[in-house]
């Protein structure tokens, strides 16, 4: 079958390459890919990654055969995926009963595939964060894929929520989903804040620190900053940082963030959409901050 692998020699070092068919365990179904969503950990793990290595998380596509343990959705499912491992940018891969979400017929199947990683990281990480409800809730990297579905979250928990962005032009849009205030990095953003969903890393996590209240939050999901942070010290007033690890077993959270969108209460931005023979054109888009939310990939 096809699948996206990494190539050292191909620009952004992926292209279309032949790959062995998945082995499918009892208790997974096999899927036939339609649409790829890129997560910016996938492009990133790439980067390191020896020639042949199939990376992927996201996709949504059929049902092509039923687990034979006799869990999960029947053969001819429309189904949204995620993978515990990666090596599922492929026309086709096994999947966890666990880790999908059948997709109703009135939610599109290409934005479904952008669910899992970044949605579900955004819900579970607001959802360890405690009460939102009036709450002062800063997301960084608020433009990308994690940051418009915290945005949209956060501000349907009930919290102030303060969007920060790399330049005026990456906010556009984002009030409409939510955001009371939109910020060029921490420029006027003012203390206490209680929850930090944080995409961003490096210096600017020092400086989220110092703008934290007694017993905020921050969870660090990740560094697309690729700068360190050094703390000069940590002891003050009762407040925490976490390690954010978004976890297994996605699928009843998948199938929670489509009842949002079918309500009308959530909404996908696919910011970038083509075939996956432009994987290189893609993942430059997005990991030069030109995609406003999510890049999906047709596997046509
Ligand atoms: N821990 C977990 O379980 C988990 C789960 C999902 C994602 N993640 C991580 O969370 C982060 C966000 O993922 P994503 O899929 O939302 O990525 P994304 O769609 O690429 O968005 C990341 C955002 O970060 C900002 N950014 C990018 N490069 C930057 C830089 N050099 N300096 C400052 N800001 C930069 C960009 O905003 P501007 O252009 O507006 O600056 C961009 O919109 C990634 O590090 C990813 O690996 C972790």
């Amino acid at each position: 079958m096809r699948a996206l692998a990494v190539d050292t020699e191909a620009p952004g070092r992926l292209r279309l390459a032949e790959a062995p068919e998945p082995e499918v365990g009892a208790h997974q179904v096999l899927v036939a890919v339609q649409h790829i969503a890129l997560n910016y950990g996938d492009l990133n793990g790439a980067r390191n990654r020896p020639a042949g290595f199939v990376p992927g998380w996201d996709a949504s596509g059929v049902v092509a055969r039923a687990a034979a343990s006799g869990e999960g959705p029947p053969a001819g499912a429309r189904v949204v995926t995620t993978m515990g491992s990666q090596g599922g940018w492929a026309e086709r891969r096994a999947v966890d009963v666990d880790e999908l979400a059948v997709v109703p017929a009135d939610i599109d199947l290409a934005e479904a595939a952008t669910l899992p990683v970044a949605g579900v990281t955004a819900l579970r990480a607001l959802q360890r964060s405690g009460p939102l409800l009036g709450r002062r809730v800063l997301v960084t990297g608020a433009s990308g894929g994690v940051g418009r579905f915290a945005v949209q979250l956060a501000a349907l928990g009930g919290a102030h929520v303060i969007a920060s962005v790399g330049s005026s032009a990456r906010g556009e849009g984002l009030r409409t989903l939510g955001a009371d205030e939109v910020v060029i990095g921490l420029e006027s953003v003012t203390a206490p804040l209680h929850v930090v969903l944080d995409n961003v890393g490096g210096p600017q996590l020092v400086s989220i620190w110092r703008l934290l209240g007694e017993g905020g939050v921050i969870q660090c999901i990740g560094t697309t900053s690729q700068q360190e942070a050094s703390f000069p010290s940590l002891v003050g007033m009762r407040r925490s940082i976490e390690a954010f690890t978004k976890g297994p077993r996605s699928g009843a959270d998948i199938a929670y963030l489509m009842q949002l969108m079918q309500a009308g209460r959530l909404r996908v931005d696919v910011g970038w959409r083509g075939s996956w023979s432009r994987i290189a054109e893609a993942a430059d888009a997005l990991l030069g901050r030109r995609v406003a939310g999510k890049a999906v990939l047709d596997v046509d």
